[in-house]
């Protein structure tokens, strides 16, 4: 079977850093999932290339350029160990009129950072903890101890550690100057909500649905510990922490916090005006009120990540999500003529 279609999937391969904080295993994540995609829509009868992002921005796009695709398949979280660029890989594709999957540069740019991203949250009626963005280690914060101490432009749970939970002045100010230190950007300072954490997947497929709800099931936590995704509780399988917070999906919980996490969920898409995909991660706190932490608009989409569980979950096989996101990003195409592209 052939639908005659090219397919690039492209994504951003590991490669050292003279310096810098890579943080490595989330980027290894990231090849995984190209071949997990790959698999599934040649499965489709695409005709498909993979593409690696390296240092060279040029060869790469040379390589786009010969194989000349009808749409990205962008799983690129990044350029060159920071995540940071990953808004501005999309944008070049933007500028060069390649029609991709997956979120547009602007609101990778804007979800990514998470202060800003919660004021238009906010100013959408949709809740979420107050939170202060902090400049210096010597900066007072008018928040209620505890608090969670995290860098406000990362993602992947980078930069966050058991230790980042604080509940005095001594850990917010060590915390803090960690954060300026390892990640160069400001700290982003929350109320620590102690209580359930859930994520609902929202695919685009004519309308934002979200998909049945994820639980992180912090119930083997021991006590003392914060019950918070750290990096080694996301990342490192051996890990006691990674053990420790299993995720249950569809979550056990009643109708009507399903409705309302799921109803947030699709409300927080559309105000971040993303496309195709994303998911969004909330806390409830001890007295059932519901906040949203962040809207991921490049999620993990790999086989053992978050969302094709909640796609399992929702029984919509993962082919079929491709195809989907395929014919999303093929139907941007139409009007889509940006003067370089005609020019060859
Ligand atoms: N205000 C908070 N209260 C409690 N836990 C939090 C809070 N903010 C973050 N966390 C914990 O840290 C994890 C990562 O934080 P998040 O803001 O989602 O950043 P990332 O972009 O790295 O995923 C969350 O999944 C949650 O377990
Ligand atoms: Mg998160």
């Amino acid at each position: 079977m052939s639908t005659g279609a090219r397919i690039a999937i492209v994504f951003n391969a590991y490669e050292p850093r003279p310096a810098g904080s890579g943080e490595r295993l989330s980027e290894e994540s990231v090849a995984d999932m190209a071949r997990e995609a790959q698999e599934a829509i040649q499965g489709l009868g695409y005709d498909v290339t993979v593409i690696p992002l390296q240092r060279s921005l040029l060869n790469f796009l040379g390589r786009v350029r010969e194989v000349n695709p009808d749409a990205l398949v962008n799983l690129c979280e990044g350029f060159y160990g920071r995540p940071q660029w990953e808004a501005n890989v999309a944008g070049i594709f933007e500028l060069l009129g390649l029609t991709f999957t997956g979120n547009a540069s602007k609101t990778l740019a804007f979800c990514q950072n998470k202060h800003k991203a919660k004021a238009v949250l906010r100013s959408c009626d949709l809740p979420t903890a107050p939170a202060r963005l902090v400049f210096a280690a010597d900066e007072p914060v008018d928040l209620k101890f505890p608090v969670i101490v995290k860098p406000n432009a990362e993602d992947a749970s980078l930069g966050i550690t058991p230790e980042s939970v604080v509940r005095d002045e001594q850990g917010y100010r060590r915390q803090v100057q960690r954060v300026l230190e390892n990640y160069r950007q400001p700290a982003l300072v929350e109320p620590y909500i102690d209580g359930r954490e859930f994520n609902v997947s929202v695919m685009e497929d004519g309308k934002a649905t979200a998909l049945p709800v994820s639980e992180i099931d912090f119930s083997a936590m021991p006590a003392g510990e914060p019950r918070i995704c750290s990096y080694e509780a996301k990342w490192f399988e051996d890990h006691p922490l990674y053990q420790k917070t299993p995720p249950l999906c569809p979550a056990p919980i009643d109708d009507d916090l399903r409705q309302k996490l799921q109803g947030l969920a699709a409300d927080a898409f559309r105000a971040m005006e993303c496309r195709d995909y994303a998911r969004v991660d909330f806390r409830m706190d001890s007295r059932g009120r519901i906040f949203i932490l962040e809207v991921n608009p490049n999620p993990d989409i790999s086989l053992n990540a978050g969302f094709a569980r909640a796609l399992g979950a929702a029984e919509v096989p993962y082919a079929s999500f491709w195809a989907r996101m395929i014919k999303n990003a093929l139907g941007r195409k139409e009007g889509h003529d940006p003067a370089d592209a005609a020019a060859g």
